[in-house]
């Protein structure tokens, strides 16, 4: 049989609201939190050929020492009995270290991907359960667009998408390690992260949602935006405290940081504030050439999935999610 190949674009992701609760029995930390997809993406080519003895290769510039896409192929090759050789090629365009899911987008491409090109139905509970498994933001690209997160954020329920499209994505070069950025929340001032102990931050998610699940095209979410981790990722990295400052003073509403960080992004109204805004943080950085600030839109569900049926349409049939290889016997 030919080779079947394809190329997908792996979008990235920000939190609108991301609150920590208590850590669990099994050390994760319970989550609240609504992931959004944004239009910044890799571009991770597959090529599959069946053959008795499975090999697989990555071809990528960056220097990766975990490549999560290679644990989510290997894995479910496993699962679903999938032999064959997989070439994948990832052309990483999301900063890596910012929070942005990139490397966890890569590995859903991963497990969307290939079982269409090898002719196998798999469902979507098992690519589920590979993607928990590889990673607590994998599940969410398995379905894109806005979705309220919880548990270690693999249990998810689709929302409605809200409306941004001028939003300011910004990444310096400063690394946040999520691992720490969780203990550094164990350790605060309020070390009982329970919902008891802040009962306030958890009423402003629930509106966050509420306010999301009714939508109605308004615009008043964006006042109930949060992060957890700002607290003790600004307070350790004074620079990005400082960005997170420019993006406000330039008119965003409102700006975060994205997961553990160390990206931000900001929301604004017009696309020349973007501009704006773009241009101060490039002129006010250190060093040029060292930051990213790239103007970025929200990703609604529906173009989400259709980006994925029009890179497999070849190899599909039908529009089903997730997309179903027309090789199925
Ligand atoms: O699941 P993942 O490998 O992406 O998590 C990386 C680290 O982040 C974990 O080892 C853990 O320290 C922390 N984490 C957590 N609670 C979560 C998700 C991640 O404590 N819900």
């Amino acid at each position: 049989m030919e080779t079947r190949s394809v190329r997908v674009r792996a979008f990235a992701k920000v939190n609108l609201g991301l609150r920590v609760l208590h850590k669990r029995a099994d050390g994760y930390h319970e989550l609240r939190t609504v992931f959004q997809s944004i239009s910044l993406a890799d571009r991770l080519s597959i090529e599959f050929r069946p053959a008795r003895n499975t090999r697989l290769e990555m071809d990528c510039a960056a220097p990766i020492a975990d490549n999560l896409v290679l644990r989510a192929a290997k894995a479910l090759m496993e699962a679903a009995r999938i032999h064959g050789v997989v070439r994948f090629r990832l052309e990483k365009r999301i900063p890596m270290g910012g929070g942005l899911g990139g490397g966890s987008s890569d590995a859903a491409a991963a497990l969307l991907v290939l079982p269409v090109l090898a002719g196998k139905e798999v469902s979507f509970a098992t690519l589920h359960r590979i993607a928990a498994s590889v990673g607590s933001d994998v599940p969410f690209f398995l379905i894109g667009g806005t979705v309220l997160g919880l548990g270690r954020g693999e249990e998810m329920y689709p929302l409605p998408a809200p409306v941004a499209r001028n939003v300011l994505l910004v990444a310096p070069p400063v690394h946040s390690s999520t691992p720490e950025a969780y203990r550094a929340l164990d350790r605060g001032p309020e070390s009982a992260l329970t919902f008891t102990g802040r009962l306030h931050e958890n009423i402003k998610f629930q509106e966050l949602v509420r306010r999301l699940a009714v939508s109605e095209g308004g615009e008043g979410w964006k006042l109930y935006c949060q992060n957890d981790f700002e607290d003790v990722v600004l307070a350790r990295h004074p620079e990005l405290r400082a960005l997170r400052k420019r993006l406000l003073h330039s008119g965003a509403e409102p700006a975060l940081l994205s997961g553990s960080g160390s990206a931000l992004f900001g929301i604004f109204h017009t696309p020349n504030e973007v501009q704006q805004a773009r241009e101060r943080i490039l002129a006010g950085w250190r060093a040029a050439g060292e930051i990213r600030a790239e103007a970025v839109g929200f990703v609604s569900r529906e173009r989400y999935q259709a980006a994925y049926w029009r890179a497999l349409a070849p190899h599909m049939d039908g529009r089903l999610w997730p997309p179903r290889s027309r090789y199925d016997r």
